[in-house]
């Protein structure tokens, strides 16, 4: 049972303008009405109220958070909320470029990029769009603008990106970015996670030459991410077993859906709603009860994965 659990990952919306290949379930998915959709003040609230409950740092994360209207105005609102003290944001970067000096000027800092490839015909294949030269761009202005810590999300895909893995370490080297291995999590179906899962400790096997790097001490909610920092880097590297090590005891995040609905866990059907109660008024007190008992319900260990769960609808 994880008591600290300090990190809530916000999705904003469950649309998106990729259509990665580890996430949309073929190719499609059920889209919520607007009205079934938080509105950014009742998240502002809900945001409030998770805080006055001990959260600490919020993710804002999508489907693609960048697509949805009006993002700038709520990253700004939540850089507000008394005792907040970390905003990051997950974005797959097509529309960072756009974006990014008005994210800075809003407090935005920490971002998280996915990129899965460094190849642009690779990309399109993983994410059905030519963005590849967006993003990468949009990654450099983003530095440039002083954002940090940037960190690259890759998934790694057995006989897809596997053959990357250099590419990655080599990004890691010469730019300040915490490039992170991510494993493939079978939310799509189980025949292509089955094809095409790579356990971490594979990965770390064909990056041995590398030789052992010094790890960096994680931030106390860092979660299940392996730093390490490597000789004439200026950028780092990390490990995620989502899956080959999954450590339910020392997860502490909470993910609220963009229709409203707090999911103790990423591997259970579990979701309690906090719409329905605060649209019908309910008090702080009682909303916050509702983040306790999600809380308590964080299970010990969880092997089932849901069929049919899509990473999209959740926010990852
Ligand atoms: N396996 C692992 N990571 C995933 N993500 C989405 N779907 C999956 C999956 N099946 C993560 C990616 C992406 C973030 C938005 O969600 O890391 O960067
Ligand atoms: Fe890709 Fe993220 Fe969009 Fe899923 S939500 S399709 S991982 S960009």
């Amino acid at each position: 049972m994880a008591n600290n659990v300090n990190y809530l990952r916000l999705s904003i919306t469950d649309r998106c303008n990729l259509r990665c290949f580890y996430c949309i379930p073929g190719g499609k998915w059920e889209k919520l009405p607007a009205t079934e959709i938080l509105r950014y003040e009742e998240m502002l609230h809900l945001a409030r109220v998770a805080v006055a409950q001990g959260l600490r740092k919020i993710r804002v994360t999508g489907g693609e958070p960048l697509v949805r209207r009006g993002v700038v105005d709520f990253i700004h609102g939540l850089h507000q909320v008394p005792g907040l003290q970390e905003v990051c944001l997950t974005t797959n970067g097509v529309l960072l470029g756009d974006l990014a000096p008005a994210l800075y000027a809003a407090g935005l800092r920490h971002l998280n990029l996915s990129l899965d490839t460094m190849k642009r015909a690779r990309y399109r294949e993983l994410t059905g769009s030519d963005n590849f030269q967006e993003v990468r761009a949009s990654l450099e202005k983003a530095a440039s603008l002083g954002f940090s810590p940037i960190k690259i999300n890759c998934v790694v895909l057995k006989d897809l990106n596997d053959g990357e893995l250099w590419d990655f370490v080599r990004l890691a080297r010469e730019r300040p970015f915490q490039v992170r291995f991510i494993e493939f999590m079978p939310a799509v179906d189980r025949g292509k996670w089955t094809r095409h899962f790579l356990p971490m400790a594979e990965v770390r096997r064909r990056l041995a030459g590398l030789g052992p790097g010094e790890p960096v001490a994680p931030a106390a909610d860092a979660g299940p991410a392996r730093i390490f920092r490597f000789p004439g880097f200026l950028g780092e590297l990390g490990f995620i077993s989502t899956i080959s090590e999954h450590h339910c005891h020392a997860c502490n995040r909470l993910r609220l859906t963009a229709a409203g609905y707090l999911r103790p866990c990423l591997f259970g059907a579990e979701a309690l709603d906090l719409k329905g109660p605060l649209r019908r008024g309910a008090t702080d007190a009682a909303l916050g009860e509702i983040f306790q008992e999600a809380r308590r319900r964080k299970v010990a260990v969880r092997d089932d994965f849901l069929p049919g769960w899509s990473m999209v609808s959740i926010g990852g």
